[in-house]
């Protein structure tokens, strides 16, 4: 019998959580998606509502991130993504684009330590070579430092576009001597950015808005898609708990019929 949302019961704390017994919606022998994407939007609109300027949006964005980071380790999900910059952001003002990066180099230069301590392998999905040099020079140290960690792996999409990656794959083949007829979905994958990563499970989208905006238009084809009006800044831990909540209550059938799809099976049954 699949597990539905009415099924979901209270669990204890989560590591790093202070021990009042609090209801989470995941019950603990699920497990969790094993690829969680995250459209991070609404940083602007939460500063704006608060009268700060958008960079303090971007800021507290990026504590919101840093919780979900935390989280999904504490919560065991193999390849955590998030969408930092696409390559339509450049059209922003020229100093949000700048304090966005002086940002991420913080950030990056910050949690490096632990990243490498609890075992994270960092990855840039998108074009590096059009990023600022300092952010190109930490990202790139950075992800040298993890590349052996043996935990999730954490992926920024950065300078990324779904339709271009998908482009560049196919132009990549065909430079590497492919002939066209050879083409198939399953040989793109070793050309994409996500090369070796699984599709993403779940996919968010925070701030309401119901769209992909050019984020892994290839690998989405069967993602389960979570969109909540809460603002990226406002973003907790116990919202992404929910989030995953309401993917096991999901029947994830790939085109195909329940009974003949293990993989969702597997998911809601924590095999
Ligand atoms: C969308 O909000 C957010 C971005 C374009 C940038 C995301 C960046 C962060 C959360 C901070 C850096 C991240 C890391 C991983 C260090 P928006 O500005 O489009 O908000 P709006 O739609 O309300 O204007």
């Amino acid at each position: 019998m699949p597990r539905r949302r009415r099924d979901i019961f209270f669990c204890g704390p989560f590591p790093g959580e202070c021990t009042v017994q609090e209801p989470s919606p995941i019950s603990p022998e699920l497990r969790p998606p094993g690829h969680i994407a995250v459209i991070m939007d609404g940083n602007g609109r939460w500063a704006e509502q608060r009268g700060l300027p958008r960079t303090e949006g971007h800021r507290a964005g990026t504590e919101a991130a840093r919780g979900v980071v935390e989280e999904s380790l504490a919560l065991g999900v193999e390849f955590l993504t998030l969408y930092a910059f696409s390559k339509e952001n450049w059209s922003r003002p020229a100093d949000e684009v700048g304090f966005l990066f002086d940002l991420l180099v913080s950030f990056v230069t910050r949690e490096l330590p632990e990243l490498e301590k609890r075992g994270v392998r960092l990855r840039v999905l998108g074009e590096e070579r059009d990023l600022p040099f300092a952010a190109r020079r930490t990202l790139r140290h950075a992800c040298a430092r993890t590349a052996r960690g043996d935990g999730m792996g954490l992926n920024l999409a950065l300078n990324y576009s779904g339709r271009e990656e998908i482009v560049r794959a196919c132009r990549l083949f065909l430079d590497a001597g492919g002939a066209p007829a050879d083409l198939t979905p399953e040989k793109m994958r070793d050309y994409m950015y996500t090369a070796g990563l699984p599709d993403p499970d779940l996919v968010i989208r925070t701030s309401g808005e119901l769209r992909l905006s050019n984020f892994l238009l290839f690998q989405t084809a069967y993602s389960e898609l979570y969109f909540t009006n809460t603002l990226w800044p406002d973003f907790t831990p116990r919202e992404l708990r929910e989030a995953i909540a309401d993917f096991h209550s999901r029947s994830r059938r790939f085109g195909g019929v329940e009974a003949l799809c293990p993989a969702s099976r597997a998911y809601r049954s924590g095999a």
